[in-house]
C-alpha cells in the first residue's frame, strides 16, 4: 500500500500557548512529521505566542528539545530538524492586554492560510478571539482551532460558543475532538458506508445490542487537578464515546462533506434518550500494591467523589434503533488499554440444530486502539465426528497484516487533524451545535448522581472495572464483551 501525500497550501500558524505541554507533546511533534513526509510546504511558518519571554532562538531550540523527546532522536533526522525548526518563530504575548500583538500582525503574511491555535485555558479563548480581530488578523483565510474541554456543561460550552461566535464564523472554528483524526475512526465510516454487507443488518431488528469501550491502563497520573472536575463523563463519554457513538449509529450522510456528515451525528445524539440513574455505574480506581496510588491520592482529595470509571445503558428513539441498548463503558487503570465496539447480532431466528446447539450469535467487533483491525464472530460446524456441534470462531483481520507495515504506523490523529485545518476541512471536527447537543445529554446524569449524593463504586487498578457493571447487563441477560490488549 503506497500512501498519497498532497502538500497542502503555504500556511502561518499561530500556537498560542506555544511553550505548552500540548504544543510540545502533540502539535509540534505532528507538525515536524508532516513537514518530514513532504505535505508541510517549505513556505508554512509556525509561530508559538505565550506569555513567557523568549527570544526566537530560545523557542527554536525548545522547539527543537520537543521533537527530540517526543518524536524520538533516531526518527528527528538532523536536516528535516533544523529545516523545520528553521520554519518557527516566537512573540511574547500578552492575552489579555496589548503586548505582542503588534508585532504578532506585522508577522502575518497576505495571502496565505492563517490559522490561531488555541492551546490554553478556554477562560482565554474569548480575549484571544477579540484580539486577533481588532488587530486585523482575521481575514476569510483565517481559522481558529479550540481543544476540549469545550465547556463543563451546556451552559458554559453555549457560552464559549457566543463568544467565539462574535468575532468568528461556525465554518472558521474547529473544534478538536482527537479521536475523529484517529485513523480507525475514520474506518468506521468507510466499513460502514463502503461495504454493502453490513448496512441491511445495521439495525433494531438483526442488531440485539452495541458496545463501546474505551479502557485505559494509565491513572490520572499528574492531571489530578483537571481531572476531578471533570471525571470520566466529562473526559470521556460526552466527547470521545458520544463521537464513536455518532459514527456507529448515524444514517449515512448523502455525501462525505462536513455539514452533511454533522448533521446525521446531530441528530443521534438529539435521538438519545435520557439514561436512568440504575443504569449508569460510577467507579473509582483503587491503589495496587503500593505500586501506584488509588485515584484519590492521585486527585489530592481524599473524599473525592469523582468517577474514574464509567458504564451506561443508553437507547436512541428513531425507528433504527429502538429498542436497541447501547452499552458504554470507559475507565482508567484497567486491565489492558483497549478501544473496541462490538456489533452483537441476535441469535438466528429458529435453531435447526435443536437446543442442544446451544445459542450463537455473530459478533462484528472494531478494535479502534491497539492492533487495529475487524473480527467478525461466525458460527461453523465443529470439525470432526460427533454429530452437529457449533461453534463460534472468528474471522479475523488486523489491518496491519493486511495492508502492509505502512498501515502499522498510521499518522498520529493531531497531523491529520491539524493538515484538515489547513485544508479547510471541517469534517473530523464538532459543530457547536453537537458539543451542546451532547452536554444536553450529559447534564442530567451529572446533576442526578450529584443530588442523590452518590460515591463510585471502588474498583481494583488492572482489573475490568467495578462488579457492578457487569450487573448492568447481566439484568439484561447479556454480558460484556472481555478487555484484552
Ligand atoms: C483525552 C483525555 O482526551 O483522551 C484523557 O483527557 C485520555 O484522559 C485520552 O487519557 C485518551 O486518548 P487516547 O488517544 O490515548 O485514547
Amino acid at each position: 500500500m503506497v500512501s498519497r501525500v498532497i502538500p497542502v497550501e503555504p500556511f502561518d500558524l499561530v500556537i498560542f500557548g506555544g511553550t505548552g505541554d500540548l504544543a510540545r507533546r502533540k502539535i509540534l511533534p505532528a507538525l515536524f512529521r508532516r513537514f518530514c513526509a513532504g505535505q508541510m510546504p517549505e513556505e508554512a511558518r509556525i509561530i508559538g505566542a505565550a506569555r513567557s519571554e523568549h527570544d526566537t532562538d530560545e523557542y527554536k531550540a525548545m522547539v527543537r528539545d520537543a521533537i527530540v523527546e517526543f518524536v524520538g532522536e533516531d526518527d528527528a533526522q538532523a536536516d528535516a530538524l533544523a529545516a523545520f525548526v528553521d520554519r518557527t518563530d516566537y512573540v511574547t504575548i500578552d492575552a489579555r492586554g496589548t503586548d505582542g500583538w503588534v508585532e504578532l500582525a506585522g508577522k502575518m503574511r497576505e495571502g496565505c492560510v492563517r490559522a490561531f491555535y488555541f492551546s490554553v485555558a478556554p477562560a482565554l479563548f474569548g480575549d484571544l478571539a477579540e484580539r486577533i480581530h481588532v488587530n486585523g488578523m482575521a481575514t476569510d483565510q483565517s481559522r481558529i482551532v479550540v481543544e476540549k474541554p469545550f465547556g463543563h456543561d451546556l451552559a458554559t460550552a453555549r457560552a464559549l460558543n457566543d463568544t467565539l461566535a462574535q468575532h468568528f464564523d461556525e465554518g472558521q472554528i474547529y473544534r478538536i475532538d482527537h479521536y475523529l483524526g484517529k485513523e480507525t475512526v475514520q474506518n468506521l465510516m468507510a466499513i460502514r458506508f463502503g461495504n454493502m454487507l453490513f448496512e441491511p443488518l445495521w439495525n433494531s431488528q438483526y442488531v440485539d445490542h452495541i458496545q463501546i469501550t474505551v479502557a485505559e491502563t494509565v491513572g490520572v497520573g499528574g492531571r489530578g487537578e483537571y481531572y476531578d472536575k471533570a471525571g470520566a463523563m466529562r473526559d470521556m463519554v460526552q466527547n470521545h464515546l458520544m463521537q464513536l457513538l455518532c459514527l456507529i449509529a448515524m444514517e449515512p450522510p448523502a455525501k462525505f462533506d462536513p455539514d452533511a456528515v454533522r448533521d446525521e451525528k446531530l441528530k443521534v445524539i438529539r435521538a438519545l434518550d435520557e439514561v436512568e440513574p440504575h443504569h449508569i455505574v460510577r467507579g473509582q480506581y483503587e491503589a495496587l500494591d503500593g505500586e501506584h496510588p488509588g485515584y484519590r491520592e492521585a486527585a489530592g482529595d481524599p473524599r473525592s467523589s469523582t468517577e474514574s470509571y464509567i458504564a451506561l445503558k443508553t437507547h436512541i428513539s428513531n425507528w433504527r434503533w429502538a429498542g436497541t441498548p447501547f452499552y458504554l463503558r470507559t475507565g482508567k487503570r484497567l486491565v489492558a488499554r483497549s478501544s473496541v465496539i462490538s456489533v452483537v447480532f441476535k441469535d438466528a431466528p429458529h435453531s435447526i440444530f435443536g437446543p442442544e446447539a446451544g445459542r450463537h450469535a455473530n459478533v462484528l467487533s472494531i478494535r479502534l486502539q491497539p492492533n487495529e483491525g475487524i473480527t467478525l464472530q461466525v458460527t461453523i460446524k465443529e470439525p470432526g465426528p460427533g454429530g452437529m456441534r457449533l461453534v463460534d470462531v472468528p474471522l479475523d483481520m488486523t489491518f496491519a497484516e493486511a495492508l502492509g507495515p505502512e498501515s502499522d504506523d498510521p499518522p498520529d490523529a493531531y497531523e491529520r487533524l491539524i493538515m484538515d485545518v489547513i485544508r479547510g476541512n471541517q469534517t473530523l471536527f464538532m459543530r457547536g451545535d453537537e458539543v451542546e447537543a451532547a452536554w444536553a445529554w450529559a447534564d442530567p446524569m451529572i446533576a442526578g448522581w450529584k443530588a442523590r449524593g452518590e460515591v463510585p463504586k471502588p474498583y481494583e487498578s488492572g482489573s475490568v472495572g467495578p462488579d457492578q457493571a457487569d450487573q448492568l447487563l447481566r439484568r439484561d441477560g447479556r454480558v460484556w464483551r472481555g478487555i484484552k490488549p
